[in-house]
């Protein structure tokens, strides 16, 4: 049975933790992108992206907020169930939301919404500290975990805004011992969003899991973007870290196909997508 179902599409078997772990070993870069629906799904799958993350960006490139805070977990059940009816190949993860996992039982309990009602492989939550032992119970418990680090979305209205983390050394040296500590507690994968180019490469040698950069510089193993913002969707003033891939491209599917080469290439991050 488990042999049947493996053959199956034997061509472009499914991205799962091996490979995710295979490739950052043989260098190879892992091309991530969110998504949010079915149709863009069977897009971002036959482009050759590696792995989809259903982000909690979608309170904003989808409902309008200004930040991910007001998304619920019904939200992110419904896009997630949407985004793995159009997926085949890439690796479905999907965000916890804010205050989704504010103690360990919620935060379990949460992680298997998304996944038995929504299909997720992997589960990512916003991570410092004080989460560490939330990675652990949920790894403890052989849910796939991915630890996002640096600017952390659902905290903005503590930190004060979208800005770069860790440009000074002492919180540099934190975010460093953060993902290493997160990585002994079991987290699978290591998500950078916003940080120095030089911190991002750091992290990424001190690490053995795969980790994957959103404004982090070309050092991490793999790179993800918002897929709206790639294809020029997203209206107004983008991030230094996002190239438009739709502009010369002609259609979505040519974009995305160019994404993923850019990244495998390592054309993609350039100098002046970093930080
Ligand atoms: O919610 C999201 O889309 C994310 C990416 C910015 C990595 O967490």
């Amino acid at each position: 049975m488990y042999t049947q179902l493996q053959l199956r599409d034997a061509a472009r078997p499914p991205v799962n933790l091996t490979t995710l772990r295979r490739m950052r070993k043989e260098g190879e870069a892992i091309a991530a992108l969110t998504c949010y629906d079915a149709s863009f799904a069977v897009l971002v799958d036959e482009a050759g992206v590696d792995l989809v993350l259903v982000g909690d960006s979608l309170g904003m490139v989808i409902q309008g907020h200004d930040t991910t805070v007001p998304v619920t977990m019904d939200d992110m059940v419904y896009h997630t169930r949407a985004v793995a009816r159009g997926l085949h190949r890439p690796f479905l993860v999907a965000d916890l939301p804010f205050m989704s996992y504010a103690s360990a039982d919620q935060a379990l309990k949460n992680s298997v919404r998304l996944m038995q009602e929504g299909g997720a492989r992997m589960v990512k939550l916003e991570t410092g500290a004080e989460q560490i032992r939330i990675i652990e119970f949920l790894a403890g418990r052989d849910i796939a975990v991915c630890a996002h680090l640096g600017l952390k979305p659902q905290s903005v209205h503590k930190t004060g805004g979208f800005r770069v983390q860790g440009r000074e050394e002492q919180m540099a040296a934190r975010l460093l011992q953060d993902a290493r500590d997160l990585e002994s507690a079991g987290a699978d994968i290591v998500l950078l969003e916003c940080i120095p180019a030089a911190l991002g490469k750091a992290v990424t040698e001190a690490l053995e899991v795969p980790v994957i950069g959103i404004g982090a510089g070309p050092g991490a193993s793999g790179q993800v973007q918002v897929l709206y913002d790639i294809l020029e969707i997203t209206p107004g003033r983008k991030p230094r870290f996002v190239r438009d891939f739709m502009t010369g491209n002609g259609t979505p599917l040519a974009a995305l196909k160019a994404y993923v080469a850019a990244v495998k290439s390592g054309e993609y991050p350039a100098p002046e997508h970093c930080f």
